[in-house]
């Protein structure tokens, strides 16, 4: 028996569907993610990828099937707890998403001045923005506007903000895509990091290899809006299916 069996997930999406109009993008796709686990989920472009974890934080509405977080349907929570519960999850877009009118250290507060019950007692905002650019590396940037920044500086910062709140669950959509293969593993690093440190669960959505080898304890292929297959990296990736084939060459 499997000690998954006793412990519940985290996060569970069952038979998720959504449509635009004719167009079924998600025919019935399932995830669940257990404690301190890594979901690599890789699909190709269009299949419904960011559609799946824009449901899954409430950017979008699912036409069907439930979304479970940390045991409640997000589905039947008054705005209290969905707020509440939004605070436990940290979200990379897809890009990196910070907004250029304001400084690093701005973008960073953003979160925080939004969800102030979340402070614990005796943290500073001025502590928190602190923590975050130190698991980031990026100290220094604290007065710098987005302008000012790298791709990869932008997408640490962005990192840095998905955290602040210290999330028991992050969602990465897409986090080393467009950066250079140097800068990507660095930002592999630190969500490897930011695992070990604070014993976080994640979802990635990634079409990186690479990415997906060093960081998933369990890899979903999304295929024509549903689980085609699932497993380890070392399973998916000597897979002798042809489409199983064409996600690791
Ligand atoms: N707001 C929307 N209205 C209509 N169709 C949409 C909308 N958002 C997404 N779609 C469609 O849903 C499909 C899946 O889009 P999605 O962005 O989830 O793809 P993806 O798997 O994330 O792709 P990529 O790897 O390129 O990021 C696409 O065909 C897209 O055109
Ligand atoms: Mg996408």
């Amino acid at each position: 028996m499997s000690i998954k069996n006793n412990i519940s997930p985290v996060l569970e999406i069952k038979d998720l569907k959504k449509s635009f109009g004719d167009h079924q993008v998600l025919k019935g796709f399932n995830v669940s993610l257990y404690p301190q686990e890594n979901v690599v989920i890789m699909g190709k472009s269009g299949s419904g990828k960011s559609v799946m974890i824009k449901c899954l934080v409430g950017l979008m509405k699912a036409t069907s099937g439930t979304i479970k977080i940390k045991n409640k349907d997000i589905s039947i929570l008054g705005q209290t707890e969905l707020d509440f519960l939004r605070t436990e999850i940290g979200f990379l877009f897809q890009g990196s998403a910070l907004y250029d009118s304001m400084t690093v250290r701005e973008n960073l507060e953003f979160p925080l001045r939004r969800h102030k019950d979340k402070l614990r007692f005796r943290e500073s905002v001025h502590d928190l923005v602190h923590e975050a650019l130190e698991n980031v590396g990026l100290v220094d940037a604290i007065d710098l506007m987005p302008s000012e920044l790298s791709g990869g500086m932008k997408r640490r910062v962005a990192l840095a903000r998905a955290l602040i709140l210290k999330p028991s669950i992050m969602l990465y959509d897409e986090p080393t895509t467009g950066l250079d293969p140097i800068t990507a593993k660095e930002i592999i690093h630190l969500m490897r990091n930011i695992q070990d440190r604070y014993g976080t669960s994640s979802l990635i959505i990634t079409h990186d290899v690479d990415c997906a080898r060093v960081i998933s304890n369990r890899i979903i292929l999304l295929v024509d809006g549903i689980n085609y297959a699932e497993g380890t990296y070392d399973e998916l990736s000597s897979s002798k299916d042809s489409m199983t084939k064409m996600f690791f060459k």
